[in-house]
């Protein structure tokens, strides 16, 4: 079995390596070293105390610089000379160290007896064995397993675009742009909903891409679908609300609405999507849907027209309301894009989602929210809350990145790209597994799904497959209900189709090692 199918190119490797942290960052930060005029100890004395406790402590690590003793008698206000005395102390005994042209540094090797008395310090700290009491809202979340998000720079990395083919010249020549040449006006508050000049080129972008109804009144900017979701439950949601969510789904979206306090009813989904029929009978006092109509996630299923209309039929006679999480629907290789489901709706009973993780790149942070009118006034206050409005500079950025037209150009290069390494996938798939595994919604977005035959646990393999550096996200977790399918979410985004069917082949050898 190959040891490494990287799903990311070793440019982009090098390029990572490059990024190193600056050294001397603490040069200019005074550290918090208390001086006290009218106490008996000499000014000298206290400088010195000071930041021997601080770099026993901890606080001050091996290597870091400190102000220059210029810089940090003007910061705390006295006269340079005790400072000089204490600085010289402090070299003399190895706490510090100059080095000629760069300043003075804590010594990058601290003497032995010093390290001990540290730990000794440290572990003074008073943290009881046991865990405290925190709210009972916040025990609702799962926990925060940091394997899951970093597991993904293998093969079939789900959730992860060709970094290696984003345009990153033009987006530094922008970054640098607005960074040198800022608009005032928008370096200060701007509205909760976001800048109105980004909010204008998605609304244009939605209209035309997306058949979406808006105006760019209706539009907020968020940090990712993910806040668009979490301030979606908190407008439209109370405690002990029973909410229709597919059956399987898409787990952060779950995790806002068990932490919102929801009822979840899990909806089956089949080749039509969320069985509205089946919804409507089991949960009568629903309040609201949220649902992945474009492509279900994970098992990639369109919504038919039939269901989404009866879906809205549902809302508007219910009172309910709709969540339509449009999360990669840019990518459809074998029809045109197919339109919104709150393009439909003549009843303002959709709030749509979108985000920039799967066109630019995850890490961007930027999605968006449409809100029907009557409701923009309680999403900005829930908003103003939270983080009062988006950070300006990339709204801007990608305001020009959209209206100079690469966003565009972006777009349709890796739709051609993306619909190559699926094909490849698929083929692959087909000529290494035969129909010992089917495959799910590969018409569209960046991933498809596989399913396994009875007897196989994903979750189990998933962890033997990340130690070949294989991303196999397991398919049964997606499930709320007893007797998930085993399978797995295959994503071919950020896999070069060379790389693909060694790839593949890898797969087959965690499955039947
Ligand atoms: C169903 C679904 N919604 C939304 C997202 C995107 O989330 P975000 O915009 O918070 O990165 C993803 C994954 O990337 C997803 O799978």
């Amino acid at each position: 079995m190959p040891q490494v199918i990287a799903g990311v190119s070793d440019a982009m490797r090098a390029a990572e390596n490059r990024i190193k942290p600056k050294r001397n960052s603490s040069a200019r930060i005074l550290p918090t070293i208390a001086i006290d005029r009218s106490a008996p100890v000499s000014l000298h004395q206290q400088v010195y105390n000071g930041y021997r406790s601080a770099i026993l402590r901890g606080d001050l690590r091996p290597g870091q610089q400190v102000p220059s003793s210029r810089d940090f008698a003007t910061g705390i206000q006295i006269s340079r000379f005790p400072v000089l005395h204490a600085y010289a102390q402090l070299v003399a005994e190895g706490y510090f160290e100059t080095r000629i042209g760069s300043g003075t540094f804590v010594a990058a090797s601290l003497p032995e007896q010093l390290i001990s008395v540290k730990q000794t310090l440290h572990q003074t700290t008073n943290l009881p064995p046991g865990p405290r009491s925190v709210s009972l809202r916040s025990l609702a979340y799962p926990s925060y397993d940091r394997a899951v998000l970093t597991r993904g720079w293998g093969a079939f990395g789900v959730h992860q675009p060709a970094f290696d083919q984003f345009p990153f010249s033009v987006w530094s020549s922008l970054v640098t742009e607005h960074s040198r040449n800022p608009r005032v006006s928008a370096l200060h508050h701007i509205s909760p909903m976001g800048s109105e000049r980004f909010r204008e080129e998605i609304c244009l972008y939605l209209r035309t891409a997306r058949a979406v109804r808006c105006d760019p009144s209706q539009i907020m900017i968020v940090s990712g679908s993910q806040q668009a979701l979490d301030i979606t439950a908190r407008v439209l949601l109370d405690s002990e609300n029973p909410v229709f969510v597919e059956e399987p789904g898409y787990g952060l979206m779950r995790t806002v609405l068990v932490a919102a306090g929801c009822r979840l009813i899990p909806v089956p989904v089949d080749r039509e999507g969320m069985d509205i029929a089946f919804a409507i009978k089991t949960g009568k006092k629903a309040k609201a849907a949220f649902v992945t109509p474009s492509h279900q996630y994970p098992l990639g299923s369109t919504m038919s027209a039939t269901r989404r209309l009866c879906l809205l039929n549902w809302a508007q006679s219910t009172g309910g309301w709709v969540v339509e999480d449009d999360y990669d629907s840019e990518y459809r290789y074998e029809s045109a894009p197919i339109a919104s489901l709150q393009g439909l709706d003549v009843n303002s009973r959709v709030i749509y989602i979108g985000t920039f993780s799967k066109v630019m790149f995850p890490s961007l942070r930027i999605g968006y929210l449409v809100i029907p009118p009557d409701l923009v006034e309680r999403f900005s206050a829930v908003r103003l809350a939270m983080d009062i409005f988006p950070p300006y500079l990339f709204q801007e950025v990608l305001a020009d990145f959209m209206s100079e037209g690469h966003f565009g150009r972006h777009i349709r290069k890796m739709r051609k790209l993306y619909g190559e390494r699926r094909d490849v996938l698929v083929k692959s798939l087909r000529n290494e597994f035969g129909d010992i595994l089917d495959v799910h919604g590969a018409e569209a977005g960046m991933h498809l799904t596989v399913t396994l035959p009875e007897g196989f646990q994903d979750v189990e393999i998933s962890a033997r497959a990340a130690q070949a550096r294989l991303w196999l996200w397991p398919l049964s977790p997606c499930y709320l209900l007893d007797k998930p399918r085993h399978g797995f979410v295959l994503g071919f985004g950020s896999t070069p189709g060379d790389r693909m069917p060694d790839a593949v082949k890898a797969f087959r050898s965690v499955l039947f090692p």
